[in-house]
């Protein structure tokens, strides 16, 4: 069945999900298009990890209601593998440490999972830490095991960068970045977007990653719904402004999302989970 061009578009609709007995996505909607650039933003604890990792798939949180297609493809009653097989990519906030297991590894068995060749993966990688200023020496060290947190999101880069997703989450790929790391990654994921189509979600807490990425749009997530959306200026004046006024003038407050009384309580049942710390 061929796909036009009109129809690839990654849809979020109406999204509610919760984590224990807590709901935090109270309702989101998002599209993003082939090669579009769209930068979420948000108060601390406002749901956008929440939303990243509901999107993925992640064990512990529970859609409640809405929907998600990335090309037509129905992703929530996917699991999380057959999610990244469809296109999507997350870039973790707070990326895994696996010992034992290089990142040239976790790409070729992407790849082989993909059906894709396997042979020119080591050289690939190099070529994607060159574009990105990283050394190349990342690509055959245990992933993530002692990185600095700036190392860790550019190990991120370099698997989005080799892995081609059609649509990729990123979770402040630009916190712990120093200036010139921001600045290549943030040129990698733009040109991402021109040569490959790549769609972007990015999360982020500043409006220097989005001077070189240019979003179509800026949305505000505040208490687990998307309360804002404007250009590049939104991002600006929330630098200088803060939420407050902001989320004032659309009708909205900075807080938790309804029903969270307990943030530190991350008691959910986890149980097989994908993105857990192998060595807790
Ligand atoms: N497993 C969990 N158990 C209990 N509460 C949780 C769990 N996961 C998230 N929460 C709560 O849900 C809310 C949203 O968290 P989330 O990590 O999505 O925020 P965020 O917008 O990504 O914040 P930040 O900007 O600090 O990264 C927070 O109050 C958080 O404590
Ligand atoms: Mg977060």
């Amino acid at each position: 069945m061929s796909e036009s061009a009109a129809d690839r578009v990654f849809r979020i609709e109406g999204l509610t999900a919760r984590v224990g007995a807590i709901d935090i996505l109270h309702g989101v909607d998002l599209e993003v298009r082939p090669g579009e650039v769209h930068a979420v933003m948000g108060p601390n604890g406002s749901g956008k990890s929440t939303l990243s990792h509901v999107l993925m798939g992640r064990p512990g949180y529970e859609v409640t209601g809405g929907s998600v297609t990335l090309d037509g493809v129905d992703l929530l009653a996917l699991p999380t593998w057959q999610r990244a097989r469809a296109g999507l990519f997350l870039a973790l906030q707070h990326p895994t440490e696996v010992p034992g297991v290089s990142l040239e590894s976790v790409v070729a068995e992407a790849a082989r999972a993909a059906g894709r060749p396997t042979e020119g993966i080591h050289d690939l990688l190099v070529a994607e830490a060159t574009r990105i200023g990283f050394d190349e020496r990342f690509v055959s060290r245990p992933m993530n095991v002692d990185l600095s947190g700036g190392e860790k999101k550019r190990n991120e880069m370099l698997m989005l960068g080799a892995l081609e997703p059609k649509y990729a989450v990123l979770d402040e790929i630009d916190s712990g970045l120093d200036v010139d790391a921001l600045a290549a990654v943030s040129r990698r994921v733009q040109e991402a977007t021109e040569e490959d189509g790549l769609g972007v979600l990015a999360i982020t807490h500043f409006s220097r990653l989005l001077e070189v990425l240019e979003p179509d749009r800026v949305h505000v997530l505040a208490a687990g719904r998307i309360q804002a959306v404007g250009g590049t200026e939104l991002a600006q004046r929330l630098e200088v402004e803060g939420y407050a006024g902001v989320l004032a003038e659309a009708g909205a407050s900075v807080g938790l999302p309804v029903g969270v009384t307990h943030p530190d309580n991350h008691e959910a049942g986890f149980g097989e989970d994908p993105f857990a710390d192998p060595t807790a």
